[in-house]
């Protein structure tokens, strides 16, 4: 091998050197190819280098974009501008991203994973890290550059059930005292409580259905709702597997209270799922979600007479009666049409470990019929000649984290009598926090139906009736920060707080924050939302990435209950619930305007 600078001393020397001609030219020839190779390469490296540098400034710019405080004070504009695109492009919004192609065959496969399996849904999701299946995908890519480290949720998931179980649930005796959660400083995998197919991507940037968080709170504004139909589509199919798989005669009825929106009760008629509603409102939005009046079941502890006549009009499949004094007037309503079939709401005496506000099934409760008082009110029925009492209906509670309590709630009604159907409410609850280890929704339904099959018999219809655990983990909020303060505490105030989810409040129930396209950090904070009460807090004890005024922070698993919940306190118009699934994301709901706070004024 020559060097470069014996090279052009023999060609100074003009030809001197003694060595063979051909020997030295192959050489400088060999030379000139590498040299010419390195230059390349050193010409892509700094290419490559630029490259890099600017997209970290296109990102720094970014960041900056969404720092601002006035991001969100466009609002109405934004909205005007959605709006108008919504319409424009038939209510489909496309997603401008970086690396569109690439997080669209990552959201194809995942959906496809998602529909293909249902029922393994939730079993991908309790392997060891297995949070890469379709459940939770895995956030593994920034590990490689040994940017985080590793969430050892495996560890947590190996102890035992009975440990976990509860963990976050309320105290009944006191309802605020927590354990606070324990997040990793940063995480390579998303918690069991976002929507199926979320991820961080490469930049660690949450993204949604195949959206990124940071730009669908940019296109639609804060705070929103997002909800990634894929999940909710998976859930309903989990549950009618589960079901299939066991009994022949089953109805799963969606509990629409915990998610009323036309969207999703649509998504899910689609899906095969019945309904339950438990007002004439709740009936209007069904039907028009597109569900069969045959499946739609009317509940209620006070049903006005114009509520039976609509439902009765409008051929709702069966009534739920809740107590005797309901009778006359459904009897009256039924009239001397076909009868009305009915199931009898009755009180078990039996409670699951959840929060008082939204236990219903002790003894001590306003639904149902007791057990003592049940005999003659089923006599009465079966007596009715205008109505056809089909069987019996519970419901113990909802945010149920123990199957016990629902085998115990069947074995304590069977002394009723012997019925072809029997409605056994919902409750089954989810995961608000990585810490939570809800039953398997596979789980929850073999305790019911083996439990019916034991104890009330085979061949039984059985109906049940899931809101929350369809919906709940469907849907994340976005929101944008207006505030940091320090005192005693970091107060992270954002553009949201009990108009858009009340159930901190109500039941101190805890939810998990993050930053969304910085998650982890260790900024210890109090997430407070902007109404006028101290008690406006959303998650008390947060950690976040150095959170910032123009952040926009997501707190999972707000699909049941939230939107439902949602009011106009501070005359905060509501937030708008905003579709994705493979990478395209649509208003289905839009946000309320100041118009809309006058809408009803008549003077
Ligand atoms: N069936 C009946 C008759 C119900 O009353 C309920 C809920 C359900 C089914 C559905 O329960 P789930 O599967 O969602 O647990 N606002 C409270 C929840 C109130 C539940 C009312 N009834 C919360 O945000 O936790």
């Amino acid at each position: 091998m020559i060097a470069a600078g014996n090279r052009d001393q023999a060609a100074a020397r003009g030809g001197g050197v003694q060595a063979p001609a051909y020997d030295l030219e192959a050489a400088a020839r060999a030379l000139d190819q590498r040299l010419e190779r390195r230059a390349v390469g050193a010409k892509r490296e700094a290419v490559l280098a630029q490259r890099a540098e600017q997209q970290l400034a296109s990102r720094r710019a970014d960041r900056d974009d969404a720092r601002r405080p006035d991001m969100c004070r466009g609002r109405q504009g934004d909205e005007a501008a959605h709006r108008r695109a919504a319409q424009e492009h038939g209510h489909v919004v496309r997603q401008p991203r970086r690396d569109r192609r690439d997080v669209l065959e990552r959201a194809a496969v995942e959906r496809a994973v998602a529909r293909a399996v249902p029922p393994l849904v939730e079993d991908d999701r309790r392997q060891a890290g297995g949070g890469a299946a379709p459940r939770e995908v895995a956030m593994i890519l920034l590990a490689g550059a040994g940017a985080v480290q590793h969430d050892d949720a495996a560890a947590r998931r190996r102890r035992g059930k009975h440990e976990l179980v509860g963990e976050a649930v309320v105290p009944v005796a006191h309802p605020t005292a927590y354990s606070p959660i324990r997040m990793p400083a940063t995480r390579t995998q998303l918690s069991q409580a976002y929507p199926i197919g979320s991820r961080l991507d490469v930049e660690g940037r949450l993204q949604i259905g195949g959206c990124d968080a940071v730009e669908l709170a940019r296109e639609f504004g804060t705070p929103a709702y997002i909800v990634s139909e894929d999940d909710l589509r998976a859930r309903a199919q989990t549950f009618v597997e589960a079901f299939r798989a066991r009994t022949k005669d089953f109805d799963v009825l969606f509990a629409s209270k915990a998610f009323p929106c036309t969207a999703v009760f649509r998504v899910l008629a689609q899906e095969g799922i019945a309904c339950d509603v438990a007002s004439g409102g709740e009936l209007a939005l069904a039907l028009r979600g597109g569900f069969d009046p045959a499946r739609i079941y009317l509940h209620g502890n006070a049903k006005s007479v114009d509520e039976l006549r609509f439902a009765r009009e409008s051929g709702v499949g069966h009534i739920v009666v809740d107590n005797a004094g309901e009778i006359d007037r459904l009897e009256a309503v039924a009239g001397d049409g076909p009868p009305q079939p009915v199931l009898l709401r009755v009180t078990p005496d039996v409670r699951g470990r959840t929060n008082d506000k939204i236990s219903t099934g002790q003894a001590d409760s306003k639904f149902g019929v007791s057990m003592a008082d049940a005999p003659a009110v089923i006599s009465r029925l079966q007596d009715s000649a205008q109505l056809d009492l089909v069987g019996l209906h519970m419901h113990i509670g909802s945010q149920i984290l123990e199957l016990e309590p629902f085998r115990l709630a069947i074995e304590a009604i069977a002394p009723l009598g012997d019925f072809g159907t029997y409605n056994l409410g919902g409750g089954l609850g989810v995961a608000y926090t990585a810490d939570q280890e809800p039953p398997r929704i596979a789980d929850y339904v073999a305790a019911k139906v083996d439990t019916v099959n034991r104890v009330l018999g085979p061949g039984k219809r059985i109906l049940d009736e899931p809101g929350r655990a369809l919906v709940a983990n469907s849907t994340v909020t976005l929101y944008t920060v207006q505030s940091v303060k320090r005192n005693v505490s970091t107060w992270v105030a954002v553009d949201g707080g009990m108009s858009d989810n009340l159930r901190p409040m109500l039941y101190g129930s805890v939810y998990e924050a993050q930053v969304a396209d910085r998650f982890g950090g260790d900024t210890h904070a109090r997430l407070t939302g902007k109404h006028c009460e101290s008690g406006d807090v959303i998650v008390r004890d947060v950690q976040l990435d150095d959170p910032r005024v123009g952040d926009v922070i997501v707190t999972p698993a707000t699909g049941a209950y939230g939107h439902a919940l949602a009011n106009n306190y501070n005359g905060v118009p509501r937030p708008p619930v905003i579709f994705v699934a493979q990478g395209d994301a649509r208003v289905v709901v839009r946000r309320e305007t100041y118009d809309d706070l006058f809408a009803r004024d008549v003077d």
